[in-house]
């Protein structure tokens, strides 16, 4: 199984496609007995290891799948000493908690305070069960060797907001095509595979061969204050065009994003996630007022758009009436306001795999308008280069309020300016230059920690030897 030079079944899983389950497990370890460690990894763990032949072929899947990565530290103790050619990773996320918005660590959950994480496991089911009984192979054969520090239990939302992260906004789903390897729909943006997959075709930075096939994995886990969240809509209604004041609130969300909440129908509540993959929230840019769920569900339409005019190869520098410049899929991925053809305007992709964590919002939070329980989305990214990928769209993007034009504001959702207020601008379409100051974070980083999320054959022949 291989396409254009990728050895698929040296990949792991959850890279390209994600292992799109509706459980997934985080397990953090470090590793307290190198030797061992190596011994099982090679003889016990590599064997459970999901690649990505297959997932692409559903009898071929395993109950649970499983993916191993490791953060720079964890490859020193396996005396792994080449540099990877990665800052970032080099430095480990704690060291960014400065420049990434974040008001230093104060929030983040302590163990990823510091560099004692040596690896990640990856679980994903369709049941905590079978998780669970996979955890429990891996533990025995590990034993001592690796020391648990930290779990995360993620799962998809019920019901109809399955698919659907905690403000309600179908997530996960648009993510570039990988060139070569999938055929992108209208309106999504083609990567070579060296921006996601490092030592392929378009990763220029020179790296010790083994960590060919491997990428980059950016863990961070995204505490929501979705009661908060939702009190803001709904004392900011957008007043206009005859729009009635819970039409407004929804408006204003829609805007924030960039794209419709498009809650689906009953009909689709139970569909697996793997199914859903070409669903998208319908896009303000082309639906401006109001939601329409049948864009959203319409794979030829619902990523088909530039935020430019017809024919044209740059967006306007003025307009906002369709989306604000602020909105979070703008700001991510600006597509026309850095001009066309995407491919050559713009190398700061990411393949996202994130998945929410947490309970749904109690009726109590919800009259509180306050967050009790701790709820969010266990963001997962891939790259084959953490600063051109997440840390450019987070920095460089979502956290500068003169990007993509001056003064423009602050990403809305994710935007972070170490704990202090933000300003917006935009996001009123009747008038697009009255500025909204946000004081809450809806949004708060709990840390997280980067990866490498090496191929098979790496792990074979140079991380268990
Ligand atoms: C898209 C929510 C964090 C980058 C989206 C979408 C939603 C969303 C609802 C639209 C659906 C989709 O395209 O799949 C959130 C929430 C977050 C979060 C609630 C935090 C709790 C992040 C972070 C980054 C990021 C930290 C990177 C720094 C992107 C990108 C897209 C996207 C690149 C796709 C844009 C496009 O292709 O048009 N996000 N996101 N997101 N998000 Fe986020």
């Amino acid at each position: 199984a291989s396409v254009v030079g990728l050895n698929l079944s040296n990949i792991q899983g959850d890279i390209l496609i994600g292992m799109k389950k509706n459980k997934e497990l985080f397990y953090f370890f470090g590793i307290a007995k190198p030797t061992t460690f190596k011994k099982k990894l090679k003889s016990d763990i590599l064997p459970l290891i999901t690649t990505t032949t297959q997932l692409l072929n559903v009898s071929a899947q395993p109950t649970t799948a499983l993916n191993i990565a490791f953060s720079h530290t964890g490859l020193l103790v396996l005396g792994i000493k080449d540099p990877l050619g990665d800052t970032a990773f080099a430095g480990g996320q704690a060291a960014d908690n400065g420049t990434l918005g974040d008001p230093g660590t104060k929030n983040w959950v302590p163990q990823f305070v510091g560099t004692s994480i040596h690896g990640v496991i990856l679980l994903a089911s369709d049941s905590v069960d079978n998780i669970n009984t996979q955890l429990y192979n891996v533990q025995a054969a590990l034993g001592s060797s690796i020391k648990e520090l930290y779990t995360l239990q993620a799962a998809a939302r019920p019901g109809s907001e399955q698919g659907h992260e905690h403000f309600g906004f179908l997530d996960g789903i648009s993510n570039p095509a990988v060139q070569g390897f999938q055929s992108p729909l209208p309106g999504q943006a083609v990567v070579s595979t060296g921006e996601i997959i490092v030592g392929e075709n378009g990763d220029s930075v020179t790296r010790p061969s083994w960590a060919k096939g491997g990428s980059f994995l950016v863990f961070r886990q995204l505490k929501q204050l979705v009661p908060e969240f939702n009190k803001f809509l709904t004392d900011n209604p957008i007043r206009a065009h005859g729009l009635t004041a819970q039409q407004g609130s929804d408006l204003l969300g829609a805007r924030m994003v960039g794209r419709w909440k498009s809650v689906r129908s009953s009909e689709f509540s139970g569909t697996p996630l793997s199914d859903l993959i070409t669903q998208q929230g319908a896009p303000v840019f082309l639906a401006p007022l109001i939601d329409d769920p049948a864009l959203g569900a319409n794979p030829t339409r619902n990523n088909n758009f530039t935020y430019a005019g017809p024919g044209q190869t740059v967006a306007s520098s003025t307009d906002q009436t369709k989306c604000p410049f602020s909105a979070h899929i703008r700001k991510t991925r600006p597509r026309a306001d850095l001009g066309l053809p995407e491919s050559q305007s713009s190398d700061h992709h990411i393949v996202r795999g994130g998945i929410p964590y947490g309970p749904e919002v109690t009726s109590g939070e919800a009259s509180s308008h306050k967050t009790s329980t701790e709820r969010g989305l266990a963001f997962v990214a891939y790259q084959s280069n953490i600063e051109n990928g997440f840390q450019f769209l987070q920095r460089l993007w979502a956290d500068n309020p003169r990007f993509v034009h001056g003064n423009v504001g602050f990403d809305p959702i994710i935007g972070a300016n170490k704990g202090a207020s933000r300003v917006v601008n935009g996001l009123d379409p009747t008038n697009s230059s009255r500025p909204i100051t946000l004081t809450t974070d809806f949004v708060v980083s709990r840390g997280g920690e980067y990866f490498f999320s090496p191929s098979l054959s790496a792990i074979a022949h140079t991380l268990s030897v």
